[in-house]
């Protein structure tokens, strides 16, 4: 056997703008964990396509245990026994959990008949095994958005790959989901697999790797043994400069009631109740922060309060005004800016340029219309401006918003809505998918907010953001909000156990 079980060798690629892999080296040992860390755009989702056979890379070579390949698309990879999971989901909506988990792989004979149910039932097993809790016949649609990486992890296994490359696993769990993962990732590196895990989290790093590479303008600056290094150094070494980790918050003047939610219920698609008895308030300069495991209601009531959904019971008050029922837009126009959960569904228009995602929602008013045209100086100066207060790269307005990193995508949002003006912002998980740097940046920008005297509602599966700025912590657990803390002394310990439903 080769000493590496995967060698990527002096890999190039070059897109139009940037030259996201340059000479990049990467060794893989057989049965190890091996994490993948940079900044947002430094070129490790790019390496990773190259890899599954997504993308060519322009330059260098491949070798799995030795023997040279050509991995020209994902069927290569597949057989090569590599499978990956994505950043982003690449699940069919409509269709059901085992529908997604079987597409794409060989039909056989009665198909329909008999493979389904089979497949059905591997699932099942699957699922009891890792303890993923996945019904097979739930349609895609229907499931959040952890649930939907559950799906896309199944698949790869389902597919028997030895080689498992996961591309920001743990940014859409919550902490318990996180070691529930690892529990998994564990035991399949005790079954011998191999695992390249791209994370932004240093902590995560440090528990489950066995060595680390960093990655940072598309060249690998580092790999080292997991047991050699910590936190602070990978962090100097992908941002090239210290990294504070802990945001100071200044005490802060609590002015007038701004959001009120009145004993606000909604139902799901399936008449079943999401939202019970909701009482809720927000106040100038203040951060309420909820805090639950991901699907207790956290999104129905970022969406009742945007507009997406209606409620079956209760009244929305914003400065005592009564605006429930009112529509997306109008509540837009209300100055009440939204951080989305799910970017890629309600964030942004993927086949839109940064400068018009920059603008979109406002791009029908002045100053980015002249009577009945765009403006487009203004537009461009004001994207310009926008790239270069958020560090977005590359910072070119022109480029598609699908062809940025995750990461930068994040950022094009929130500086959309941050700089909307807003009287209320609604951040839900506003720092998914960000580098460390970045993370730091946005709190920053949400910790200036609060200062002016704006409201706001933090949702976050990532309970030391939700720490670090709340003032006030509600606990949502199904449906209900069953505990509000003052965020002083709380103990993270027995926050985890209220986000379980553990209360008095
Ligand atoms: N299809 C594409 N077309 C044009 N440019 C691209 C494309 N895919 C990636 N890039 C560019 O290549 C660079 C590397 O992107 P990549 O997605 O690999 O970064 P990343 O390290 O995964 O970042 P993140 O942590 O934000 O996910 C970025 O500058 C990105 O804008
Ligand atoms: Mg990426």
């Amino acid at each position: 056997m080769a000493q590496y079980l995967i060698e990527m060798k002096d890999i190039s690629k070059t897109f139009p703008l940037v030259k996201a892999n340059d000479k990049v080296n990467l060794m893989v040992k057989k049965g190890e964990i091996h994490a993948l860390v940079g900044e947002n755009g430094a070129g490790k989702s790019t390496l990773m396509s190259i890899l599954y056979g997504l993308y060519q890379a322009d330059e260098g070579e491949i070798y799995i245990d030795g023997q040279k390949i050509v991995i020209s698309n994902p069927n290569i990879a597949i057989e090569n026994k590599i499978g990956m999971v994505h950043q982003h989901f690449m699940l069919v909506p409509p269709l059901t959990v085992v529908e997604n988990v079987i597409l794409g792989m060989e039909p056989r004979k009665n198909y329909f008949f008999i493979d389904l149910k089979k497949a059905a039932s591997d699932i099942k097993i699957l699922s009891e095994k890792y303890g993923f809790k996945i019904d097979p016949w739930t349609k895609i649609e229907d499931v959040s958005v952890g649930i939907q990486q559950r799906v896309e992890i199944i698949k790869v296994l389902y597919r028997g790959a030895e080689i498992l490359i996961l591309d920001e696993p743990t940014a859409v769990l919550t902490p318990q989901e996180v070691e529930e993962l690892f529990k998994i990732l564990k035991s399949l590196k005790r079954q011998g697999k191999t695992i390249i895990f791209i994370t932004h989290k240093l902590n995560e790093v440090m528990a489950i790797s066995d060595r680390v590479t960093v990655m940072r303008d598309g060249k690998v600056v580092g790999t080292k043994e997991t047991s050699q290094t910590n936190t602070s150094e990978i962090a100097t070494l992908m941002v090239g400069r210290e990294v504070l980790l802990i945001t100071s918050k200044e005490d802060q003047k609590i002015g007038k009631t701004v959001l009120r939610l009145e004993q606000v219920s909604a139902f799901n698609q399936h008449k079943y109740p999401v939202l019970k008895d909701i009482n809720l308030s927000v106040k100038e300069g203040q951060i309420i922060g909820i805090a639950g495991v991901e699907g207790n209601g956290q999104t129905e009531l970022v969406e009742v309060i945007t507009g997406l959904r209606s409620i079956s019971n209760g009244k929305i008050f914003l400065y005592e005004k009564d605006i429930t029922g009112l529509s997306t837009r109008k509540i837009r126009e209300l100055h009440i800016a939204h951080i989305p959960e799910d970017r890629r569904k309600r964030g942004f228009i993927a086949d839109y340029s940064v400068a018009e995602n920059l603008v979109l929602g406002s791009h029908y008013k002045p100053p980015f219309v002249k009577g009945s045209f765009i403006n487009f100086p203004e537009v461009n100066r004001y994207a310009d401006q926008l790239i270069k207060d958020y560090d977005i790269r590359p910072a070119v307005k022109e480029n598609l918003l699908k062809s940025l990193s995750g990461g930068n995508q994040q950022k094009v949002i929130v500086a959309r809505e941050l700089q909307r003006e807003p009287i209320l912002l609604i951040a839900a998980q506003p720092t998914r998918g960000l580098d460390v740097g970045s993370i730091e940046f946005v709190h920053k920008q949400i910790l200036k907010e609060r200062s002016k005297g704006i409201a706001i509602l933090l949702v976050s599966a990532e309970l030391d953001e939700i720490l670090s700025l709340s003032d006030e912590i509600a606990v949502m657990y199904e449906g209900r909000i069953i505990e509000t803390l003052i965020n002083k002394d709380v103990d993270k310990g027995k926050l985890g156990l209220l986000m379980t439903g553990v209360y008095k």
